[in-house]
């Protein structure tokens, strides 16, 4: 990628997974380690865009020159990207939202008994959705499809239900791909259909071709 050929570009970027408390000491998660998304803000930001970050709970240093905004669950990410989303050209949801959350949240500790017991979970709101809603004509709009099966498939169904640009799918099931690791093996589809397997490459070098694809679209 060129030098600083994001200047002027505003881009909000997801990452990381979501925590969905139970009570005070349990919750419900995901193993997203917050890496790609975290790989697109720093490279959005070294190429001079103004970067906003919305983070769930991850291990991972902050990146230089980004704006970061902290959040546990899928509803306060749902209500700081809504924030930011007007202010954005391109979004970017490589967040790892949790789709259910415990119905009831405990004030106290939950005491075991001798029986087994359940936990009622409500459905999420559905963060990426709401921006296809919302889209307009000059904003881009990228999603990411974690997948163990028919990535292809639901990849394609996805782009048209929420409304996406583009779809940067990854198969969990195949190794160097998905949570934690450094690298990733993606599929790019796209809107018009134009299907793009990327080979094995390092997060932040699939975090530029991800930044390229979006500033042609955005230029288009
Ligand atoms: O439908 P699925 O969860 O597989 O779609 C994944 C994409 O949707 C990701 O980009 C993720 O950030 C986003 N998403 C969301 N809100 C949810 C669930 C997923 O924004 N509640």
């Amino acid at each position: 990628a060129m030098n600083k050929d994001l200047e002027g570009k505003k881009i909000l970027v997801t990452a990381g997974p979501t925590k969905e408390p139970i009570d005070p000491v349990r919750y419900i998660t995901n193993h997203s380690s917050g890496k790609m998304g975290y790989a697109v803000a720093e490279k959005a930001a070294a190429r001079g865009a103004q970067v906003i970050l919305i983070s769930g709970p991850t291990n991972l240093k902050k990146p230089i020159g980004v704006k970061i905004i902290d959040i546990n669950t899928a509803n306060e990410m749902y209500k700081a990207v809504l924030d930011h989303f007007e202010w954005a050209d391109i979004v970017i949801k490589s967040a790892a939202v949790a789709d259910y959350r415990p119905s009831f949240v405990s004030d106290n500790k939950i005491k075991k008994g001798d029986n087994d017991f359940s936990i009622q979970l409500t459905r999420n709101p559905d963060i990426l959705m709401e921006l296809g809603k919302r889209k307009k004509n000059n904003q881009v709009l990228v999603g990411f499809a974690a997948e163990t099966q028919n990535i292809l498939e639901n990849a394609k169904k996805k782009i048209e239900k929420k409304n996406l640009d583009f779809i940067v799918a990854n198969d969990l099931m195949k190794k160097g791909a998905g949570f934690n690791s450094d690298t990733n093996i993606a599929t790019i589809i796209d809107k018009d259909g134009y299907i793009e397997h990327c080979e094995k490459m390092e997060k932040k070098e699939l975090a530029d071709k991800i930044l390229d694809k979006a500033k042609i679209l955005l230029e288009e």
